[in-house]
């Protein structure tokens, strides 16, 4: 086995790293997403907004691992609760109790309180796909019914059940049986909507999609004699996340949520993506004005160490006499280092002033974003909301999606050149959207005003370079 020594010429570490990539080649599996990229990166260190490469170029990372790393790479009061669990507890069976599970789930039902003003329980798992399985047997536990509804564009992970109610087609096609597949309805987004930018009519429009449903007993969605819907519940993400960074207008979900609780269908809100403060608000929903039954968090929660998941719900939904032991089950859920990590994350959020400090960052990004898309007309459309941004890029017309650029300039970053005021530095971008030609902005929370001047500055220059290399003037 070949070690990195940590002082190596530059000409050895290229050696290493092209040794690297070769037994990657022939090692591992390349069914996940590495190899979306046309070559993929190999990163050695990580701290604060950076990564690192092997000969120690620096990239700001705009991303933060899809938004799992809200509070910084190597954030010290997590490493700090991860060092004291793995001094005293690394270890337990998740069938005995340990104090950080019970501490943060009343942490998270505690906040879930504060932001909608509901009690309920929470329930622990590993990966956010997994969690969103445990919503599927919650929902179908609780309304007897098996089928669902979600958005077009809409993402909940890529197990078999998560699949089935993940809007791509292309993510179920090789894989034979699943869950059964959602009803997929169209998400309010306005840039592309056929009302071209208008924000009332695009709501109008999505909600009238939904009552339809409703309107006679020949749409195939419930029984107009009993009332009984089909569809057991409604997955929806407050802000679509690899969807493409999409913010609904202000009363779409208030409209939404009244037409499932009138016809019996519970809303789950998705928060894997866009909870912990990305938006601004603990919970991305706590901006719309209604209350979810279910949530499912994931994610930011250990701030990308020691993976965990899971949902909160509403008492009546969980309670130990509907969802009685084993009713699921994993056993990594609710690992001591993950609660540990959690813990910590909830009590800096809970103490950080994060609330203030992201709107206020996003608005300053978000403001410089205007700039920058007022001297590159190939950037259709910016916005967000609080620290998830996004530039739609487009053909010269600044409508019709140019996939090609994103891609580029995805690249681009990765390719560790670019300079700003003599310093050599790379990129992390991550592309999402219908098109694939969003480029979904997640830094770090704790983002400084020059990291964000920084961004904006590379951002120029990567797309500059990006339309160089496609011969467009
Ligand atoms: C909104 C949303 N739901 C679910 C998932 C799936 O989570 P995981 O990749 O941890 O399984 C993701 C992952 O990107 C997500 O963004």
């Amino acid at each position: 086995m070949n070690r990195i020594p940590a002082e190596l010429a530059p000409a050895q570490l290229r050696e290493q790293e092209s040794l690297l990539l070769e037994k990657e080649g022939r090692y591992c599996s390349h069914g996940d997403t590495v190899h979306y990229a046309e070559s993929p990166k190999l990163f050695d260190r990580c701290s604060g907004s950076y990564l690192y490469d092997l000969q120690g170029t620096e990239y700001l990372d705009l991303q933060m691992w899809y938004s799992a790393v809200n509070l910084g790479y190597g954030n010290a009061a997590v490493t700090e609760a991860l060092s004291a669990q793995m001094a005293r507890l690394p270890q337990l069976a998740c069938q005995y109790l340990h104090r950080e599970k019970i501490e943060l789930a009343e942490m998270i039902c505690e906040s879930v309180e504060r932001g909608f003003g509901m009690k309920g329980r929470v329930h622990f798992n590993v990966g956010g796909a997994q969690a969103i399985e445990d919503a599927l047997k919650l929902v179908r536990k609780a309304t007897g019914r098996q089928r669902m509804l979600a958005f077009q564009g809409g993402y909940h992970g890529r197990t078999l059940g998560a699949s089935a109610i993940t809007s791509s087609f292309r993510y179920r096609e090789a894989f034979g049986e699943f869950a059964d597949r959602a009803e997929f309805l169209p998400f309010p987004y306005v840039f592309r909507s056929r009302f071209a930018g208008d924000a009332q009519r695009t709501e109008d429009w999505c909600i009238e999609e939904f009552a339809r449903l409703f309107e006679h007993e020949y749409t195939g969605a419930w029984n107009p004699k009993t009332g009984r819907a089909e569809f057991g519940a409604f997955f929806v993400e407050a802000i679509q996340g690899t969807g493409g960074y999409i913010v609904p207008p202000k009363n779409y979900f208030r409209r939404l949520a009244a037409l499932c609780r009138e016809h019996g269908i519970l809303l789950v809100d998705d928060e894997i993506q866009m909870g912990f403060h990305r938006t601004g608000r603990m919970w991305a929903m706590e901006h719309f004005d209604v209350q979810p039954d279910i949530i499912v968090f994931g994610k930011a929660l250990t701030n990308g160490m020691n993976p965990l998941s899971g949902i909160w719900a509403r008492e009546d939904l969980i309670s130990p006499a509907v969802f009685g032991p084993g009713s699921t089950h994993s056993t990594f859920s609710s690992n001591t280092l993950g609660t540990a990590a959690g813990l910590a994350v909830m009590r800096i959020l809970a103490d950080g002033g994060y609330e203030n400090e992201v709107g206020r960052k996003g608005e300053y990004f978000l403001a410089k974003l205007r700039q920058l898309q007022a001297s590159h007309r190939e950037i259709g459309d910016v916005g967000g909301l609080g620290l998830a941004l996004r530039l739609e890029m487009c053909e010269k017309d600044g409508m019709r999606p140019s996939r090609a650029l994103a891609d580029r300039m995805f690249q681009i970053g990765l390719q560790g050149d670019l300079a700003i005021d003599g310093r050599k530095m790379g990129l992390v971008l991550d592309i999402g959207g219908y098109y694939k030609n969003v480029v979904t902005l997640a830094p770090s929370l704790r983002i400084t005003t020059a990291e964000i001047d920084l961004a904006v500055r590379a951002l120029d220059q990567v797309l500059a370079r990006a339309k160089e290399s496609l011969g467009w003037r």
